[in-house]
Order: C-alpha cells, then structure tokens, then sequence
C-alpha cells in the first residue's frame, strides 16, 4: 500500500512573530520563515498590542510567499492549511486566521485550527515522534500547564498558572533589575552568575499541579525597592540566582510528582521557557535518576515558530478536525 506523503502549510500569528512553516506528514520541516517583532515592541518595555497586528497585516503575506518560495512548493502540494486560532492576543489572531481562511476558500484546501499550546507540545514530534503515555510542561511567556496525554492529540490538562505566566513572571523580574525586554534569557544568564542568597518563598507548594507565580514576582519587587529605601545596592546576580531556584524548584517538583502519580516515564518541555538552563539542567538530572525520558526542542522549536502549528496540524487533519470559513480566533481557549 502506499502512502502519500501530506504536506500541511501552518500559520503562527499569536503574538508577536508573524511566522509561517510547510510540515510534511507532522515530523519533517520542509521550510520555515519567522518575522519578529521583537526589536519594536523592545523599545516599549513589552509586546503592544496594536502595534502586533499592525505589523502582522503587512509581513503576512510576504511571509507566506517566502515560505512557500523556500519549500520548492507550490499550493497545489498543499493538502491543508492549519493555523493558531487561540489563545493569543486577539488582533494578532485575526491576521493568521484571515491570510489561513483566504488560502482555505481560494486554493479550496481544509482549514485545521490548531490551538497554540497544542502546537508547541507538537514542537517535540519535530525531534523524535512523541511516545506515549505523556506529560508536556508547557511554559511561556502566556502559559504554565501541565498536560497528560494519552495518545496523539488527546489533552488531559492536569493544572495550570493561577495568575502570572512563568516567562511573564521572568520578564517582570528581568524589569526590577533594569533588564531590557525580554528579560527571561538575561535572568536565566544572570541566575548562573550568583549566588541563592535572598529569602524568597517557593511559590504555591502545595500537592495541586497548579502553579502562582504573582506572589514570587511580588517579592522580588518588594524586596528591590525595600533595599533601595534603606540605601542598599542589591546585587542582580543573586536576586536572578534566588528567583530562578525557586521557579525551577516549584516546576520539577510538581512535573515529577505528576509523572509519578500518572505513572509516567515520557516527559516533553515545550515553550519560551524550556530554553531556560536552570530549568533544563535540573529537569535532566531529575528524570535521570527517575528513569524518565524527557525530551526538550532546540530553542528554535522552543519559542513561537508555525513549524510547531503544522506538526500539530497534521495529527489534527487526520483526525478530521477540520473548520468552516465561520472559523472564529479565540484570545483565551481551553486546550481540547
Ligand atoms: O513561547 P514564547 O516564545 O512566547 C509565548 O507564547 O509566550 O515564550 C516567550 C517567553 C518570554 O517571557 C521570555 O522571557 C521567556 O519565554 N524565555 C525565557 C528564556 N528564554 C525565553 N525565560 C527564562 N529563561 C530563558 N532562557
Ligand atoms: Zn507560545
């Protein structure tokens, strides 16, 4: 029996990377471009809203061709095309869901609505296909989760951030300590630096799998402007040093006792934060000694990318779960 091979055309427009990638079969990257927006939304201390869609509107279109140009493909190879309806920031969804349902209805191909987080979990099957049972960590600037999956796209979510993402809580930090924008690669650099030396609480220890990141955050403010008052210098170092040992600290523990308690010996990291060293180092010397293998994507796969929506896309095409042209973005949406 053969087998055609299928080639899913993705779009990635949640926040602020206009980004689009061609996947054949869920596994083999065939070409991707990524636009940033990085450096503009730098100068304002964070992403502005407005201004990512703005800018959204007029790379889309070009990115779409310079993918497709660097595939050596032509929309007549396409047999689907999967896009971030959610979460995300809602004026940046627009723009993918508008430039996907346009292909959709003019080359007459199915439309795969593909939800972010399921997207960057799938960053993993890029690697090495996904075995299972699972459990995904997905941390990033807008999500914490835990995710237990028992087969391909089948999501369990186990818990989640109460208040603050960890990365947004790293790029607060990253602010307090005069870091530019954003500041999660620099503290996670800094935290190898210093030394554990400020008392701050781990957050939310508590046998839930879920996560607070506020209250950590808020330490940090009060304990900078508090040394500040009293004339003292913090040392940056060491506040990156005693942050990162908590976020790192609260994560492995509630990942390993989720993949005790589920029984578990798959682990996969996805998101901004998976580039995080402390996070990485520790979470491998963990799953060592447990016997658990855990995967994590080169930082590319890491951060906001469509290669990751297509490889999510195809599992989510052959499982039919296909859209109308009434297909609607969604800024907050539970993974399904
Ligand atoms: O997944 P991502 O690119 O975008 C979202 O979907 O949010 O994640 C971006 C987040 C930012 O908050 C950034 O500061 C954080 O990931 N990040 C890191 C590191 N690299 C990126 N946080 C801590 N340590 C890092 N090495
Ligand atoms: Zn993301």
């Amino acid at each position: 029996m053969i087998i055609l091979d299928k080639y899913i055309l993705a779009i990635e427009s949640s926040c602020d990377e206009t980004s689009v990638s061609i996947i054949k079969n869920g596994t083999v990257e065939i070409s991707t471009v990524v636009l940033s927006q990085m450096d503009t939304h730098a100068n304002y201390g964070g992403v502005v809203p407005e201004i990512a869609s703005r800018m959204h509107i007029e790379n889309v279109t070009l990115v779409i061709e310079n993918a497709l140009e660097k595939s050596g493909l032509t929309m007549d190879d396409i047999d689907g095309i999967a896009v971030t309806y959610g979460p995300g920031l809602i004026g940046s969804l627009l723009v993918g869901l508008m430039a996907a349902k346009t292909l959709a209805f003019v080359y007459n191909k199915p439309l795969i609505p593909v939800h972010h987080i399921a997207g960057h979990i799938y960053a993993n099957n890029l690697v090495k296909p996904l075995t299972f049972p699972l459990i995904a960590l997905v941390v990033s600037g807008g999500h914490t989760e835990l995710i237990y999956m028992k087969e391909d796209y089948s999501f369990k979510r186990l818990g989640g951030t109460l208040d603050d993402a960890v990365g947004e809580a790293y790029d607060k930090v990253a602010r307090v300590i005069n870091l530019p924008y954003p500041g999660g690669p620099l503290v996670d650099k800094l935290a190898h630096e210093g030394e554990d030396t400020y008392n701050l609480p781990l957050p939310l220890d508590d046998d839930s799998y879920d996560f607070s990141f506020s209250g950590l955050k808020s330490a940090v403010i009060n304990l900078v402007h508090n040394e500040h008052q009293k004339g003292n210098e913090i040392i940056p170092q060491n506040v990156a040093t005693s942050f990162q040992n908590r976020v790192v600290e609260i994560l492995t523990k509630k990942t390993m006792k989720a993949l005790k308690d589920y029984d578990v010996s798959n682990l996969i990291v996805a998101g901004g934060v998976a580039a995080n060293k402390g996070l990485r180092e520790r979470l491998s010397k963990e799953c060592l000694e447990a016997g658990v293998d855990l995967t994590i994507p080169e930082i590319k796969y890491c951060t906001d990318n469509a290669a990751m929506i297509g490889a999510a896309g195809y599992y989510a095409y052959k499982l039919g779960r296909t859209a109308g042209l009434d297909l609607n973005a969604k800024a907050n949406d539970e993974l399904k």
